[in-house]
């Protein structure tokens, strides 16, 4: 079993419709699929790949060596260190400091990020249209105005999984659903260790060059009253191999109101109404827990 491998050119050609059909499916069946020719230029995605492999080296994996994980790894004696993932992370978005020390690291992002943006919306306008949504619908949704403060997220991940040398006594990532909205991946070419739950398997996100890996979170699953659910996934930590991945999240604003789309209640109450800065305070204590009772919580607040 594989997930869904689409090709996002040909939504502007003679296959439109099963593209659109395809893309609905991914959404509807699995909440992950992976895009190729998705119009990100190759080149740019290797750069991409350079860069944060020179990064990784130079500004973080001596870090890393002397990290909590590696530690609690260290002094495990043979038990199952839970709690911590065996990750290495940084976050970039427009309004924070990034890294400065890797040559054309930070150049090569800012186009990445402009683009991966670009291709968030596109798939976004496919979603609206497919949930028979307005155009526009969900981006709008996720912007609860015109200031600085209530404009929609876009934040981007840079994770390395390093070489493991117990990974069977630690997680790469735990596994979780993600919070916000539509998230677009960059993982590694060969490295694998990114799986989803279905069916009550784990199921490998097989690694595939160049492919952007699309899933979509919690808010999405609100916003489309459930027809479009977030799904479980983890990483698994390797033994040979560190594993690259870049996500980058498309989010609401933390001041925008989540609740279904009234087009798709057919009887009012399933999903909850909600701001999601307060989902967010509820998942910060609950991202590795079932997400029902974050619903619960929010909607009581
Ligand atoms: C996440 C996530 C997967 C990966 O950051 O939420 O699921 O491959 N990442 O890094
Ligand atoms: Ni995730």
């Amino acid at each position: 079993m594989a997930i869904p491998v689409i090709d996002f050119s040909q939504l502007s050609g003679e296959e439109r419709v099963k593209t659109m059909a395809q893309i609905a499916n991914g959404c509807e069946e699995w909440g992950f699929f992976q895009l190729v020719n998705h119009g990100i230029p190759e080149e740019l995605l290797e750069r991409v790949k350079r860069v944060c492999n020179e990064f990784y080296k130079l500004e973080r994996e001596e870090n890393f060596n002397k990290s909590t994980p590696m530690k609690l790894l260290n002094e495990s004696n043979g038990e199952k260190v839970e709690n911590v993932d065996w990750e290495d992370a940084i976050n970039l978005h427009d309004d924070n400091e990034w890294p400065n020390n890797t040559p054309g690291f930070k150049e090569t992002m800012v186009e990445y990020r402009a683009e991966v943006k670009k291709l968030a919306e596109k798939v976004m306008e496919v979603m609206d249209e497919n949930l028979g949504l307005p155009k526009g619908y969900i981006k709008s949704a996720f912007n609860s105005g015109n200031n600085e403060n209530s404009k929609a997220y876009f934040g981007t991940k840079v994770s390395h999984y390093p070489p493991c040398p117990q990974p069977e006594l630690v997680n790469g990532l735990r596994a979780h659903t993600d919070a916000g909205g539509v998230i677009l991946l960059f993982q590694d070419d060969a490295v694998r260790g990114l799986q989803i739950l279905k069916g009550g398997d784990w199921v490998d996100v097989q690694p595939l060059p160049n492919a952007i890996v699309i899933n979509t979170g919690d808010q999405i699953e609100v916003l489309s009253n459930g027809k479009y659910k977030s799904v479980w996934h983890r990483v698994l930590a390797i033994p040979d191999g560190n594993r690259r991945s870049i996500a980058s999240f498309y989010n609401p604003s933390l001041a925008a109101t989540i609740a279904p789309a009234p087009q798709l209640v057919e009887q009012a109450g399933s999903y909850p109404k909600f701001v999601f800065g307060d989902y967010m305070s509820v998942y910060a204590e609950q991202k590795f827990l079932p997400k029902e009772p974050r619903f619960q919580a929010v909607k009581i607040m």
